[in-house]
């Protein structure tokens, strides 16, 4: 079969990693993919199915040209179209391809606004007795501000809509909370988005990324998962797109599986169904465990990134099955098989990162771009800012690799990770990284 991907990081290199193993796979095509992800064809590090030839083509679209991608899927006769990003999501990519029969993993439109949306997702969860912060919702400067004035701190405020990442801010105190109203209602920096906001109570625990597959009635969970958001070691420093993630998640027991299930996942889905817009592709709820139990900060529409770089190291089950299984409405009893023990992803930053980064700086270390099997079965590194330039792979994004590894537990998975990082492994000038990923779940 012939295999589409939309996105350009590291979670889609991950997937097509995956996914090139499936010997039921001829072609994929990645729109618009990255360097690493045309090295796959090259076979780097990858196992193939004996006799198969993976072949990954890049293609020239980005991922909000809707109807340039529906019109290549239609001509290349696209079997299966794997959505990385929200933004497609969001702007009804899903809806588009159902529309010309072609079988797409991701939510309709209505469906996506559980990430699109905080209002929606916030009052689907008060509706349907999800746990969640206690929360309420404003759509004017003077309201929102007169409301913080008497409430405790920190508290949470988010903007509603595509906010590029920075639309939540966890405020410390009355000053730092006017200032973001501010900058929402009167600054306008989300431009027309932002016009309403979630102000919500501020919640402690851990956080959790529990991701599943769903036809909308049935679904099949991945095993847990925790990013580590912030860029520096000991959770300080400004957020980011993500340091580097680990799975599984050791204090996420069977038992406390079972009662996100219940509580949280069950629910979520019969509440789509009951609003008209049954859920069909990957749900990413992102959890705080607190003391009173797990609660929702917020709903993703789609695989995290880092998360799934360690769990597509995990997983045994051939991808392409479980896609299939979703597509047809076959869920029910579905099982995925993984490998014993954990992995870890480490993600290394250009200087400067979240903020201005460095770009153009040589990589040193890596297999060569693109010779076979050079690192061991165990390791893989995953390409999400990089380039070539002269002749020479250099890096382009603010995250620039994700190496990744194995082992048969997750202290041995962290020391098997951090071996391939630094001047003896993989190495760029600026370079920079959290050491501690993965750290405070190993007892
Ligand atoms: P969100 O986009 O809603 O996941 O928010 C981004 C990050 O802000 C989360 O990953 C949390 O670290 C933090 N956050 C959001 N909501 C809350 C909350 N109610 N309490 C504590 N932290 C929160
Ligand atoms: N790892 C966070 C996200 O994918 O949203």
């Amino acid at each position: 079969m012939k295999v589409l991907i939309i996105g350009s990081g590291g979670r889609e290199h991950a997937l097509i990693w995956k996914i090139a193993m499936s010997p039921k796979v001829k072609k994929i095509y990645c729109a618009p993919g990255n360097l690493g992800i045309e090295t796959v064809k090259l076979g780097s590090g990858l196992k193939v199915a004996k006799g198969l030839t993976p072949f990954v083509e890049n293609i020239p679209i980005q991922v909000h040209e809707l109807d340039k991608l529906v019109k290549f899927a239609k001509e290349k006769k696209i079997d299966l179209t794997i959505v990385g990003p929200e933004a497609p999501l969001i702007f009804g990519i899903a809806d588009l391809f159902a529309r010309n029969n072609l079988p797409i993993i991701g939510p309709a439109k209505k469906a996506a606004q559980i990430e699109g949306s905080k209002v929606f997702a916030k009052e689907l969860m008060a509706k349907y007795g999800i746990p969640t912060a206690k929360f309420a919702v404003f759509d004017s400067f003077h309201k929102a501000k007169l409301y913080i004035e008497a409430q405790k701190f920190p508290l949470v405020i988010k903007a509603e809509g595509q906010c590029f990442g920075k639309g939540v801010s966890v405020c410390q105190n009355k000053k730092e909370a006017n200032k973001f109203l501010e900058n929402i209602f009167k600054k306008k920096i989300f431009d027309r988005e932002g016009k309403r906001i979630v102000i919500e109570e501020c919640l402690e625990g851990q956080e959790v990324s529990f991701m599943l597959a769903t036809d909308g009635k049935d679904f099949v969970s991945l095993l847990p998962s925790q990013d580590h958001k912030r860029v520096n070691d000991c959770d300080r420093g400004p957020n980011t797109g993500g340091m580097g993630a680990y799975a599984p998640v050791p204090f996420v027991d069977k038992k406390l599986i079972k009662r996100i299930e219940k509580e949280i996942v069950i629910p979520a889905l019969r509440g789509m169904q009951k609003e008209g817009c049954q859920y069909k592709g990957i749900l990413y709820p992102g959890l705080i465990i607190t003391r009173d139990g797990p609660k929702v900060l917020e709903f993703n529409c789609r695989f995290g990134d880092p998360e799934t770089q360690p769990l597509m190291m995990l997983l045994k089950t051939d991808i392409v099955d479980l896609f299939e299984a979703l597509v047809d409405k076959k869920l029910k009893n579905y099982k995925l098989k993984w490998y014993k023990g954990a992995a870890v992803c480490v993600v290394l930053t250009a200087k400067g990162y979240p903020g201005e980064y460095e770009k153009g700086k040589i990589i040193y270390g890596l297999p060569k771009p693109f010779a076979r099997g050079t690192l061991a079965k165990a390791v893989m590194v995953f390409h999400s800012g990089t380039k070539i330039l002269n002749g020479k792979l250099v890096t382009l994004g603010g995250r620039v690799l994700g190496v990744t590894a194995r082992g048969k537990n997750l202290k041995d998975a962290i020391k098997n990770v951090y071996k391939y990082i630094g001047k003896k492994g993989v190495y760029f000038p600026g370079m920079h990284y959290r050491k501690d990923i993965g750290k405070k779940a190993v007892v």
